[in-house]
């Protein structure tokens, strides 16, 4: 029996030729039954670090470990089938060395079959960007806040609203096009800065926090489904989920303490 060809899903280089053209549109995503529902409007989902935070209640990205990363990029990867799928990698699995790098990136390429990774950094990176581009790996670089440096920053504040900051994040994005990545995600960087940067790059600028200047946007998806309970300044919530969820427990919780439900279309009669 013949069966309908599944669409082909989106690769690293297909991202890396939107540069300058329609905006790429992306979301995180760490679960199978919401990335088939992403697939049919993203370009590419991301398994993010930040589920440590949305999922896991973690007050930090820092003790998201490897396997649970692997764990929901493969969920995502079972849900979604044409988005280009690219996982992070957590904080200490990949900044002691290009070597480690490449042999936990390429856990992650091998146990989920996805089709990049992406790291946080800038010109602390480029070596190791090459060495994993050059070993089969695409890279999503990660400049502007990196959330994993929380404990040297002291808080998730906005990038680049100093005149006096750019040049360092320029040159971070700089160097990660020249070391082979095939998209820079600018978080939380101001504006004008967005702009340059976005000018300068001949790969797409993938803004969170970072404006419309930017070749794409993309959002944490329990974010915009007003599903997290903080949520930083750049961020519209497009839905109400959370209070669809409290809403509907409620309802449950009155109907079982009532005896409403199990009502008896819910419930198995006996076959006479
Ligand atoms: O982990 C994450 O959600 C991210 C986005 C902020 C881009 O890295």
């Amino acid at each position: 029996m013949s069966q309908a060809p599944l669409p082909k899903r989106r690769t690293a280089p297909d991202i890396r030729a939107r540069k300058g053209g329609e905006p790429i549109v992306a979301l995180t995503s760490y679960h199978a039954h919401t990335a088939t529902i992403a697939d049919k409007y993203v370009d590419f989902l991301l398994v993010g670090d930040s589920l440590g935070m949305v999922m896991h209640g973690f007050e930090s990205t820092l003790p998201v470990p490897l396997d649970l990363m692997i764990m929901h990029g493969r969920a995502v990867m079972r849900g979604a089938k044409a988005s280009l799928v690219v996982v992070d990698m957590p904080f200490g699995s990949y900044e002691e060395s290009p070597e480690q790098a490449f042999r936990n990136a390429a856990r992650v390429v091998k146990e989920t079959e996805c089709g990049a990774i992406k790291l946080e950094g800038g010109r602390r990176m480029g070596e190791t960007i090459r060495f994993l581009t050059e070993r089969g790996i695409p890279v999503m670089a990660h400049v502007g806040l990196t959330p994993q440096s929380i404990n040297v920053l002291g808080s998730f504040k906005a990038q680049g609203r100093e005149r006096a900051q750019w040049a360092a994040i320029e040159e971070d994005a700089r160097i990660v096009e020249e070391a082979g990545a095939f998209s820079v995600v600018l978080e939380a960087v101001a504006e004008p800065l967005a702009q340059k940067i976005t000018k300068q790059v001949s790969i797409p600028t993938i803004g969170i926090g970072a404006s419309a200047q930017c070749d794409g946007q993309i959002l944490v998806m329990e974010d915009m489904l007003g599903l997290s309970p903080r949520i930083a300044k750049f961020v519209k919530e497009f839905g109400k989920v959370g209070a669809a969820i409290e809403n509907a427990i409620a309802m449950y919780a009155d109907d079982v303490k009532h005896r409403r439900f199990p009502d008896a279309a819910h419930t198995y009669s006996v076959k006479d």
